[in-house]
């Protein structure tokens, strides 16, 4: 029987969960969380949806992990946002409790599942996962690169006013601000973008999207963006369960790729069932390297940060 666990039932754990139903991407979703009650009401209310949107997914709330039990899936989103007088510090070691703990507990249930990590700071929280699960690199990635791709092409297309599934792009690097845009390798209907815009038009668009999280929390002010960051999530979970050898750009731990390794760096990545089947390499300009490498030294640091507070807790 294919499960798929959701562990948070926040608004982009559930927004998840209702969009692993409506794809029938897997028989059964759980959805878990610390909260009582919620991931009960939210899984009844989404199984109650069935009849309306004609999906057979079952969807179970739950508290504990027993339910978990199998499943070819776990995507992660369980976490704090960060509130006044919290510093970075502070909801970094929280967040680290909080994956950790979350993780722990899943992987032993499910020793085969591929873990997909949404929880920010994202490249530190899959580290977690990582070191949580005790899994294969290969079965632990991030979320981050399809959410600021999709902005940047959806902004694309609405400067151009053409459909965005004629823009293709691949935004690799850190999440957000450190983000790695590649103009050079944006492409609408196969023409460049670089013949299309003014290279200010284009720079309007990156900074736009570096800050695209930022735009989204101004406007909700309580929290987050969901809809996007859920169904880059569910984009990396169908690649997996339906073998569709997808080529994303996500958060996959580097070997030896683009010449580093022992971090997580947002790259372009083989989607297949086994998780990440490869990380595929591109040549970069000058301009695009210094860029990948600031971005590096970034994530670099974050995972450092979280060896630490892990080595410390050991
Ligand atoms: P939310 O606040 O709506 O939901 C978080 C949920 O986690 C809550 O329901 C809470 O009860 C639950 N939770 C907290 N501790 C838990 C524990 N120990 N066990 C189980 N559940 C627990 O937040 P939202 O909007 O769903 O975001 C979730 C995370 O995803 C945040 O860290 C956010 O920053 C991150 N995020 C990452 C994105 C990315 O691109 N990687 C995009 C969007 C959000
Ligand atoms: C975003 O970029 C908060 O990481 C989240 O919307």
């Amino acid at each position: 029987m294919s499960k798929i666990t959701v562990i948070g039932a926040g608004n982009v754990g559930a927004t998840c969960a209702q969009r692993l139903a409506e794809k029938q991407l897997a028989e059964t979703v759980v959805l878990v969380d610390i909260a009582e009650g919620i991931p009960q009401g939210k899984a009844l209310d989404m199984w109650e949806t069935a009849p309306i949107e004609a999906y057979d997914t079952r969807l179970v709330g739950t508290n504990t992990y027993e339910a978990t039990a199998g499943s070819d899936v776990i995507i992660m989103t369980a976490g704090l946002a960060r509130k006044p007088g919290m510093s970075r510090d502070d909801l970094l070691k929280m967040n680290t409790e909080i994956v950790w703990s979350c993780i722990s507990q899943a992987a032993p249930l499910s020793p085969d599942a591929v873990i997909i990590v949404v929880s920010n700071p994202l490249d530190a929280m899959t580290y977690v996962a990582l070191k949580a699960s005790g899994f294969p690199h290969q079965r632990v990635f991030g979320m981050a690169g399809i959410l600021d791709t999709a902005r940047y092409r959806s902004f694309i297309a609405e400067a151009l006013n053409v459909s965005v599934k004629d823009v293709q792009a691949m935004v690799l690097g850190g999440h957000g601000d450190t983000m790695v845009p590649l103009p050079r390798y944006t492409t609408v209907g196969g023409i460049p973008l670089t013949e299309l815009m003014s290279a200010e038009q284009i720079e309007a668009i990156v900074t736009r999207t570096r800050n695209g999280g930022a735009e989204i929390v101004n406007y909700l002010k309580t929290g987050s963006a969901y809809y996007a960051p859920s169904a880059a999530a569910v984009e990396m979970a169908e690649s997996v369960v339906r073998n569709r050898r997808r080529i994303l750009p996500c958060a996959s731990w580097l070997t030896g790729e683009f010449g580093h390794q022992d971090v997580y760096m947002g790259v372009p990545t083989l989607i297949d069932k086994t998780g990440v089947a490869k990380v595929l390499e591109m040549d970069l300009s000058a301009d695009e390297r210094a860029l990948f490498e600031a971005s590096l030294v970034h994530c670099r640091k974050n995972v450092t940060e979280v060896m630490e507070l892990l080595a410390a807790r050991a």
